[in-house]
């Protein structure tokens, strides 16, 4: 027994180190613990999740390190100056809705207990780590912006201190000289992270550049911090990562590590090199920007904003000069407190990212209207913004909703659109089952499609200025008592005279309908309206949604998912399955001009003329490769010469011909930007 006892002792003394250095240049022949899904790849790469859905993987330093040999000597922390750098990399498997980030840890034990997957980074949760059973100090580089934890962005370093929210967080950027330089931590590409402690000035230092530069002179974070007071005299190292429904792997190359001094530096020629070509093939075929949680955020704000106010004062009704010019179009509040019986919740039927939208009848004319509350903050932008709003109001068109006028109530506007009866087309496709069956056929179906393309073509084409939808999706495409479509919901778009050029950005809309170059330029044109109707021609046909997260890997992302069925000769599959009946052909050519429509390149898009053409039948679909390997190459370089020969030019003369409106109608668009900040 005491024989035993001293086995354990002497193991116990093995298993602990005060004075560790270690550098591994890949971890070929490296002695790390694993868990999860953590694993050391053949070729020395530390991986610590693959790309799958839902995984969790730990890595650490196979014993656990004494960071405070000698406690309480003098007023220094007692905690050891250490310092370790590492190169690590994150490669989403949809670079631009991302996945989940990365952590460096100190951990007090190895086996934390509910750890858990996501946006926790594979760290034990919160609860947990309060109480202390388990104490972590992590240094997060993190792709997500989660509003649960108050992250600053979604691409950010942090420092979490027994909690997912950082007690320090920067945007990932290094500095040269006084200048800062951003870098994209989704990028897949390999990054270098120093991490430095120092127990006289109790000062816990961050940097991290790309691999191949010097460490940075300037940290990215300073946390003054006296770490005894946070973690424990033992504690374990290593990293941790998750994965949820978006993923991404996570990889380290090397990591270098020493007590008492700055670490050897890593060589970048010795570390085992990341093979992305597999990847980076795959996601060109889809690319969506803005971040969920970024649209949340609008549209929390945007509620949060709007307010219901039951008493009307007399205010109300005095008109600033400037709205005296619109005045013709201007409705009283009073008649539309009285169509709606004061808001009342019995008259609402919707509320969405911008504003709730109320039923009601308009006093003296019984006229039915939709009526919808936007909350808006800046009396200036409103200005700005009725004069927008009302010259919509000019745009007449079947497919269009009507817009009847607008008011303003101190600083909530209110637009008063015609009432359409059957409610917006996502409602029926997704919440109404029997309905769906019902009204959406195939036949209907079809003529919706057709509808909205027409709307579109107005819009970009055909009324006096150019206009640029911006958020094309099924939920603003409301369907009337005949089952027509009417395309709604002009809040977010802006109009431009012809040839206008406009300027600066702002990204308002829905992921899956966003155009990947939106999200990099932040600049509407008819272009990204088409991608938002190509995405919209896929979900009608198909009856499901441009992501959908309960969906395997390989279904996840709609247009992928379709691209995919197309190159096995198998797009058919993609049709709705509670479809009783459709027209095969008609089917065909909607789904391979929906994958056109989404294409990743704006310029090999249809314009909404040539999609119109196709529908009606007057031009045959455009024979493209789908081959994403070819257009990686450069193989395929101009569509234009397709398209003029599928394409007539248009009989009205507005503009010559259809390859005008592929390269020189267009360019003058490019840039067609929209709306302030407030919205
Ligand atoms: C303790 O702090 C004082 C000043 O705050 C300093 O002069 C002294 O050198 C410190 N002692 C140690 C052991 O660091
Ligand atoms: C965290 O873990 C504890 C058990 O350690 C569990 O009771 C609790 O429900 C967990 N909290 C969450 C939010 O999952
Ligand atoms: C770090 O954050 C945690 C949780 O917010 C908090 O309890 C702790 O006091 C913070 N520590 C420091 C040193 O700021
Ligand atoms: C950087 O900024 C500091 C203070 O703002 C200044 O003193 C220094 O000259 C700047 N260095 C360079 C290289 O511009
Ligand atoms: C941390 O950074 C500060 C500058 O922000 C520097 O003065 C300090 O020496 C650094 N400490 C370590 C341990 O790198
Ligand atoms: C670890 O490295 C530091 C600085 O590089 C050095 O001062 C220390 O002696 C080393 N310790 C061991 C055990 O090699």
């Amino acid at each position: 027994m005491k024989f035993l006892f001293f086995l354990l002792q002497l193991l116990l003394v093995q298993f602990v180190h005060s004075q560790v250095n270690f550098t591994y240049n890949g971890f070929k022949h490296a002695d790390l613990s694993c868990d999860g899904d953590a694993y050391l790849r053949s070729d020395g790469i530390m991986a610590i999740t693959n790309d799958k859905p839902k995984l969790i993987g730990h890595a650490y330093y196979p014993s656990a390190l004494q960071f405070m040999p000698n406690q309480n000597k003098g007023n220094k922390s007692s905690v050891v100056t250490f310092s370790t750098n590492f190169v690590f990399s994150i490669n989403p498997k949809y670079p631009e809705i991302g996945g989940h980030g990365l952590t460096f840890v100190l951990l007090s034990t190895k086996q934390p207990q509910e750890c858990r997957l996501n946006q926790y980074l594979g760290l034990p949760n919160d609860t947990s780590m309060e109480t202390y059973s388990t104490r972590a100090l992590a240094v997060e580089f993190d792709v997500v912006q989660n509003l649960e934890f108050m992250d600053i962005n979604d691409n950010h370093v942090g420092i979490d201190i027994s909690s997912l929210i950082s007690n320090i967080s920067k945007p990932a950027a290094y500095f040269i000289g006084n200048t800062t330089m951003s870098i994209n931590l989704k990028s897949g590409s390999p990054f270098h992270a120093w991490i430095d402690y120092n127990n006289q000035e109790m000062l816990l230092n961050v940097t991290v550049a790309p691999l191949g530069i010097l460490k940075p002179q300037k940290p990215l974070i300073t946390l003054p911090i006296d770490l005894s007071t946070v973690i424990n005299e033992y504690m374990y190292i290593g990293f941790t990562a998750s994965t949820g429904l978006l993923s991404a792997s996570h990889n380290i190359l090397g990591w270098s590590f020493s007590f008492g001094g700055k670490a050897q530096d890593l060589d970048p020629s010795d570390l085992p090199s990341l093979d992305k070509s597999v990847k980076v093939i795959h996601s060109k075929g889809f690319i969506v920007g803005i971040s969920l949680a970024t649209v949340t955020l609008v549209i929390l704000i945007v509620l949060g904003a709007t307010h219901i106010i039951h008493h009307f004062r007399n205010e109300d009704d005095i008109m600033e000069d400037w709205e005296v010019e619109y005045g013709a179009r201007r409705f009283k509040y009073s008649d539309l407190v009285a169509a709606t019986r004061g808001f009342g919740e019995k008259h609402l039927i919707g509320s969405g990212g911008f504003g709730r939208v109320y039923k009601g009848v308009i006093p003296d004319t019984g006229l039915e209207v939709a009526i919808k509350r936007i909350a808006q903050d800046s009396r200036q932008g409103m200005r700005e913004f009725v004069a927008e709003i009302t010259s919509m109001g000019r745009l007449r068109h079947r497919n269009l909703v009507q817009l009847h006028g607008w008011c303003r109530r101190q600083d909530e506007l209110h637009l008063i659109y015609d009432y359409v009866p059957n409610g917006s087309l996502d409602h029926l496709l997704f919440e109404n089952p029997q309905q769906k069956k019902k009204l959406l056929t195939w036949e209907k179906r079809y003529n919706i499609l057709v509808g909205v393309a027409q709307a579109l073509l107005y819009l970009h084409e055909e009324c006096d200025q150019i206009v640029v939808h911006r958020d094309v999706k099924p939920s603003n495409v409301l369907i009337d008592a005949d089952l027509n479509a009417k395309l709604g919901d002009f809040g977010l778009a802006r109009t431009y005279d012809h040839g206008l050029h406009p300027q600066t950005t702002h990204i308002v809309g829905t992921l899956g309908y966003l155009a990947p170059e939106l999200t990099k330029t932040g600049k509407a044109t008819t272009r990204t309206d088409v991608y938002g109707y190509g995405a919209l021609m896929l979900e009608l046909v198909s009856g499901r949604r441009p992501i959908e997260p309960q969906k395997n890997p390989d279904e996840l992302v709609l247009v992928d998912w379709v691209r995919d069925l197309h190159s096995r000769g198998k797009i058919l599959h993609a049709v709705d399955p509670t479809l009783d009946e459709y027209n095969q052909y008609e089917a065909e050519v909607v789904l391979s001009l929906g994958l056109l429509c989404s294409h990743p390149l704006a310029d090999h898009r249809p314009s909404m003329r040539c999609v119109v053409q196709v529908l009606l039948g007057d031009a045959s679909i455009p024979q493209l490769p789908f081959d994403i390997h070819q257009e990686a190459a450069g193989v395929i370089t101009d569509y234009s010469m397709i398209y003029d020969k599928s394409c007539n030019p248009p009989s009205d003369g507005a503009s010559s011909s259809q390859s005008t409106s592929f390269t020189g109608f267009d360019k003058k668009l490019v840039g067609t930007q929209v709306s302030r900040a407030t919205f």
